[in-house]
Parts: structure tokens; C-alpha cells; sequence
């Protein structure tokens, strides 16, 4: 049988002006942050702005931006709620904090469902916060979302930056866009990671400190934006268009 959904995700992405994909060949480097800060300052400087999360092992934009007890309504589709001004879709909302253990070819149907289903209207911006690796989801939303680009997070590591080359690689092979990288947890000044990022082709945005305060900010919106990440991050995301 052939499957309607890959290309019902067209039809209702068309309203949407921008698709960006937050990820990173490497984990725990701040994707999730990224993305949910990203979000958070496009609704603030008067965007109208969605956030996906893709990361159906892991979803952490939720705990990031304070969202909780949300429920999309369902109209020939499903409604994302607004929470903070943004458009929020998770996997949360319909797995709530069970685990969610998915194989492969589940993340890819989970990936397809959630991408056909979701009734995003008219936006300026939808931000996808990927999972990491260059596994399935990627592939995946490389494949279904046409005009994705991709905004790279690394962190100053060797370590980390060694699979964002072969993430670059990747993406350049594919012939898909990215607007930048972004340098995350930076401790002290280093060109290692600029330096890198030009060879390799790609733009570099500049660097967001590593900051003490910002565990005790999460969940709450109000006290995210007054953290030294988000007044970095709010610099660098001035630069992406
Ligand atoms: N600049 C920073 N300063 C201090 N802590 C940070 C910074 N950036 C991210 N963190 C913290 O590091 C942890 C990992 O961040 P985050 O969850 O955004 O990474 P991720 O790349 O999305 O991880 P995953 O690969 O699991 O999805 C979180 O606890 C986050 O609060
Ligand atoms: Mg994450």
C-alpha cells in the first residue's frame, strides 16, 4: 500500500516560511537549549514561531521552557498549543512522561505522523529540535521537509567538533543548507572551532559561554531570559536569516 502521508507533509508546511533544523552530529552539546532559546527570542521579537521536538527519546524542550499539562486539540488534524507565544509540538503531548522506546523504522513513521498531522497554519519560523546523530531523523527530515536548513551546535571539544565535521560533510554532500554553527559552552577564548568551521566551509556565528546560573533558570520563562546563555544566544540568533 502506498503511504498518503509523506506527501500530505507539504500541504501543511506550506504556510510556513522558514524551516529550521537545530542539531548536532554529537549529543548533550546544547541542541535543546538552542532550539528552545531560538524559539523563545523569535516570539519575543514578534515572529510567529513553532517548535517541534523530534527527539522522541529524549525530549527536552519541555523541561527547558517550563511546559507542562498542555493538550493539542484535534480538527482534520492536530493544533499545536501555544505556550510562551510559541506553537509547542512534542511527542509529550501524547506520551506523556512514559518512555517512548522507538526502533528505526518506528522513528521514521513516528517522524512522518507527527510532520503530516500537524496543522501549523501561517508561520514565520518553525524550529525542529533534532535528535543527535545523523541517524534516522535526519535522513529523515532531510528527506519529507523540503527547504529544512540546518544550524549546526558544537561544543569547543576536539571530540565534538570531529563529528560535526562529518556532519558538515554530510549536509554538503546532500546538498542541503546551513545557515551556520554555533559554539556552545565556550570556557575560554579559543579560534579552534572558527578556525575549523571555515575550513570546512561552513559560516561561523560565534560562541555562547558556558554558564553557571542556567540550571536553576530552567522551566521558567521568565528567569531563562534573564540568564547570560540567552543574552549571548539572542546575539548570535540576530545574525540568522
Ligand atoms: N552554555 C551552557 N552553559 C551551561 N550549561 C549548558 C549550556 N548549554 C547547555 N547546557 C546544559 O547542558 C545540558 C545539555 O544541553 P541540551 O539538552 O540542550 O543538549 P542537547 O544537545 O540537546 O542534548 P541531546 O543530545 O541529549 O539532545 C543541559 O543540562 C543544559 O542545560
Ligand atoms: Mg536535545
Amino acid at each position: 500500500m502506498i503511504d498518503p502521508r509523506p506527501g500530505l507533509i507539504s500541504r501543511r508546511l506550506e504556510g510556513v516560511g522558514e524551516i529550521i533544523a537545530v542539531s548536532s552530529g554529537k549529543g548533550g552539546v546544547g541542541k535543546s537549549m538552542v532550539a528552545s532559546t531560538l524559539a523563545l527570542r523569535l516570539a519575543e521579537t514578534g515572529h510567529s514561531v513553532g517548535l517541534l521536538d523530534l527527539d522522541f527519546t529524549s525530549p527536552a524542550t519541555h523541561v527547558i521552557l517550563g511546559i507542562d499539562g498542555l493538550f493539542p486539540e484535534e480538527a482534520y488534524g492536530i493544533i499545536p498549543p501555544v505556550a510562551h507565544g510559541i506553537k509547542y509540538m512534542s511527542i509529550i503531548h501524547f506520551a506523556l512522561d512514559k518512555p517512548a522506546p522507538l526502533r528505526g523504522a518506528d522513528v521514521s513513521d513516528a517522524i512522518i505522523e507527527l510532520l503530516a498531522i500537524t496543522l501549523w497554519g501561517d508561520l514565520d519560523r518553525l524550529i525542529i529540535d533534532m535528535p543527535p546523530g545523523l541517524g534516522d531523523a535526519t535522513l529523515d527530515v532531510i528527506r519529507f521537509v523540503e527547504g529544512i536548513r540546518f544550524l549546526v551546535v558544537t561544543t569547543p571539544s576536539k571530540v565534538a567538533y570531529e563529528t560535526v565535521r562529518k556532519q558538515l560533510a554530510l549536509l554538503n554532500t546532500l546538498r542541503v543548507p546551513v545557515i551556520g554553527v554555533i559554539e556552545n559552552m565556550a570556557m575560554k577564548p579559543s579560534d579552534y572551532v572558527s578556525l575549523n568551521v571555515e575550513n570546512d566551509g561552513a559560516l561561523y556565528l560565534g560562541a555562547i559561554g558556558y554558564d553557571e546560573g542556567l540550571e536553576e533558570s530552567l522551566g521558567d520563562e521568565a528567569r531563562l531570559k534573564e540568564t547570560k546563555f540567552y543574552g549571548e544566544a539572542s546575539k548570535l540568533y540576530f545574525k540568522i536569516n
